[in-house]
């Protein structure tokens, strides 16, 4: 029988998260560094990388991080792929270079990367690739095109990899926020406040997501009681989506 490793413990473990120096990525920096991780964190900018190790460098650049894990952490048993653009605009503005901006760093940077620390992650015990998706990534919503269609890539890549990985036992799985507070909605819910509280009162619970909701769940299914979950769409939205 297959020897089943039990416990919410991630101390020595190395982590590897994108998207790391504002909003959800730096609360998840933050969640495993506490855990005992040993992280390095990844953005574009550096203010606000507060890893183990930090690295500003764009998410595309798969070879620059790849190199600098192998060298700061020496392995890796977690990426989280957080890194995201939010372009928006309606249709007959969008222009392909903003399509192909979101599509290259919601999506393509996700294959590249997991693929560029496929050699690490295999060597793990216990691997773990979280990606951040979306609500947008089951619904749509207008003005949004380009990143609804890279949220549900984000969800169908998540799916094919689970299978391609599972027998090297790496789980693979997909977070999908709602309406959260942060660097990339703070502009919006500050110019319209009225689209705050249409989240919050859409919500069971009443109110929008801070950084740190979506976090403790990407910590958890980081941890060895998570080891049979993996393909999975996660939605943490407060309760959002299920309002009728
Ligand atoms: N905030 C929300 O309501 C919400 C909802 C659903 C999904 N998400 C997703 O959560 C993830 C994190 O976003 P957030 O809300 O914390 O926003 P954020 O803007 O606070 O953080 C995103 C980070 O990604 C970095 N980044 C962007 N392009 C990059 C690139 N090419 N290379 C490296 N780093 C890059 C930014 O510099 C920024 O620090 C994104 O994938 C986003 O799509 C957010």
């Amino acid at each position: 029988m297959t020897e089943i490793k039990r416990g919410r413990d991630l101390g020595g473990r190395k982590a590897v998260v994108t998207g790391a120096a504002s909003g959800i990525g730096a609360a998840v920096v933050a969640r495993l560094l506490a855990e005992g991780c040993d992280v390095l964190a990844v953005d574009l900018n550096s203010a606000g990388l507060a890893g183990t190790h930090n690295l500003a460098v764009d998410v595309n650049d798969a070879a620059a991080i790849a190199a600098e894990v192998q060298a700061k952490l020496g392995g890796c048993d977690i990426l989280i792929n957080n890194a995201g653009v939010c372009p928006a605009s309606p249709l007959g503005d969008m222009t392909d270079a903003m399509w192909e901006h979101a599509l290259s760093v919601n999506v393509t940077a996700v294959m590249q990367l997991t693929r560029a620390l496929l050699p690490l992650l295999k060597r793990s015990a216990a691997g773990r690739v979280i990606n951040t998706g979306s609500i947008l990534s089951r619904y749509g919503d207008a003005g949004l095109v380009a990143y609804t269609t890279s949220k549900h890539a984000v969800l169908g890549l998540t799916r094919a990899l689970a299978m391609e990985l599972g027998p090297d036992r790496i789980t693979v799985n997909c977070v999908q926020p709602g309406a959260i507070e942060t660097g990339m909605t703070r502009p919006m819910f500050q110019s319209n406040p009225a689209s705050l509280t249409y989240y919050a009162d859409k919500s069971a619970l009443g109110r929008i997501g801070q950084p740190e909701d979506i976090a403790d769940v990407m910590v958890f299914l980081a941890t060895d009681d998570a080891r049979f979950m993996t393909g999975q769409g996660i939605m943490v939205d407060g309760g959002v989506m299920v309002h009728s």
